[in-house]
């Protein structure tokens, strides 16, 4: 089979990682694909957000199955382009895109099938949402309704900060993503992310994480896309993945389905769970970056089976092999991320780093250039590797970020901090 995958971070790192494992693979081209991607795979430069240009660049290189990592394409709607050219596509519609591209949209599939969740409103109108606010009292959570790169959500403590959010919001901080604010009831609970593939009907669960928003340890500072992650969740047992799943996926994608727009892909939970009770915190279609990366880690080639099966509508006939192992990833970051950072730096010790089924640096931003690994991006490089415990996996993975010697990059020291 000839595979593309469209992306070229972490997430893509991985998921090319576990997919060229599978003997099934015959050629694998990344589009853009990094530093590290160029070293199991062939990288292609294309617009990934032009639909005709990706099913043109699939004809002209034979390719058999296509893979969407992020979600601007998959929001942009190229998967409904190479399902037009009849191209077997991993990937969401365009407009099931909708459940990550718009708050007000997920909250009103919520209410039609009953999914637990926070109670809400949504405004267009400044006074109107403030007074809303001043009823309801804080905490509360002020939403910016489209994609706003992660920068669109404010959990407001107190009242002064919700109405400067809404100030923000709907005078423009986000363009047309902030053109309607939605507002949420605060919930308490621990979160975890909980995966599913969907091929429209059969809804497969294919693992849980737990990721590390904030910059610095003790979860302090800025938030950002991810500074690390494991996986399993242990908030996340077995009774409460079951209710997410009876309660909030299943209704969710025969809700999608009833629509006629059915939901294919990989739906991304972000749940809040207390005292055994999962709330959905917002739905994404794509893999999280970096939860990809430890669920990728413990998957490894089957994940082109599951994938496949997912894109054909035959989930119904496969299941995921899970061997009793954990996984962690820790995020190198240039110095400055999510603010501005410096870009060209040199990464060195990345050739003395193991790769094995166990242990592994997957890169997120670099080019080579002469020789050497440069950073390109803010989150730089992923730390990976599984063992028996969390602990294990912890100690693995610290040891090889020791080793990489990168004076611009940090990381976070306490990655696994609640479940160690
Ligand atoms: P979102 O982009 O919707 O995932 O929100 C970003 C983060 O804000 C989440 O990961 C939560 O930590 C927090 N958050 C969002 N909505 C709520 C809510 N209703 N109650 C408490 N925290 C929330
Ligand atoms: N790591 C969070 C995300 O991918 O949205």
């Amino acid at each position: 089979m000839n595979i593309l995958i469209l992306g070229g971070g972490g997430r893509e790192h991985s998921l090319a990682w576990a997919i060229k494992q599978n003997p099934k693979c015959d050629r694998l081209i990344v589009a853009p694909g990094n530093a590290g991607i160029a070293q199991i795979a062939d990288c292609a430069t294309l617009d990934i957000e032009d639909g005709d240009a990706v099913a043109s660049f699939c004809a002209d290189k034979a390719i058999d199955f296509v893979v969407i990592g992020p979600e601007a394409p998959l929001a942009a709607g190229v998967a409904d382009v190479l399902r037009a050219n009849d191209i077997l596509v991993f990937g969401c519609s365009g407009a099931a895109a909708q459940l990550e591209s718009s708050k007000s949209f997920t909250k009103a599939i919520c209410d039609a099938c009953n999914a637990p969740t926070a109670a809400y409103a949504h405004f267009t109108d400044a006074e109107a949402a403030k007074s809303y606010v001043t009823e309801q009292g804080a905490p509360i959570v002020i939403k910016a309704d489209g994609l706003a790169a992660g920068k669109g959500v404010v959990v407001a403590m107190d009242l002064a900060t919700a109405h400067a959010a809404i100030d923000d919001m709907l005078g423009g901080q986000f363009g047309d993503a902030g053109a309607e604010v939605v507002i949420e009831e605060f919930m308490e609970g621990e979160e975890a992310s909980f995966f599913l593939l969907c091929d429209g009907e059969t809804v497969l669960p294919v693992g849980t994480a737990q990721d590390h928003k904030r910059a610095f340890d003790g979860d302090k500072g800025p938030n950002t896309g991810g500074m690390g992650a494991y996986s399993p969740a242990p908030v996340l047992t077995e009774a409460v993945a079951q209710k997410a799943l009876d309660e909030i996926v299943q209704p969710t994608v025969t809700e999608m389905a009833k629509r006629g727009t059915p939901f294919q892909g990989v739906l991304y939970a972000g749940l809040m769970i207390k005292d055994g009770q999962p709330r959905l915190v917002e739905y994404n279609v794509r893999f999280g970056d970096p939860e990809c990366q430890v669920l990728m880690m413990r998957l490894g080639a089957q994940i082109l089976d599951l994938l496949h099966a997912c894109a054909r509508g035959e989930l119904a006939n496969v299941r995921p092999i899970w061997a009793d192992d954990h996984a962690m990833t820790i995020v190198m970051a240039a110095e400055g991320y999510p603010g501005s950072y410096e870009k060209g730096t040199v990464i060195k010790g990345l050739d003395a780093a193991p790769d094995t089924s166990s242990a592994t640096v997957f890169h997120a931003g670099t080019t080579e250039a002469n020789g050497q690994i440069t950073a390109t991006g803010g989150r730089v490089l992923n730390v990976t590797a599984r063992g028996a415990s969390l602990k294990d996996a912890h100690a693995s993975a610290y040891g090889i970020v020791d080793a990489i010697d990168w004076p611009e990059g940090f990381f976070r020291r306490d990655i696994g901090h609640r479940a160690l």
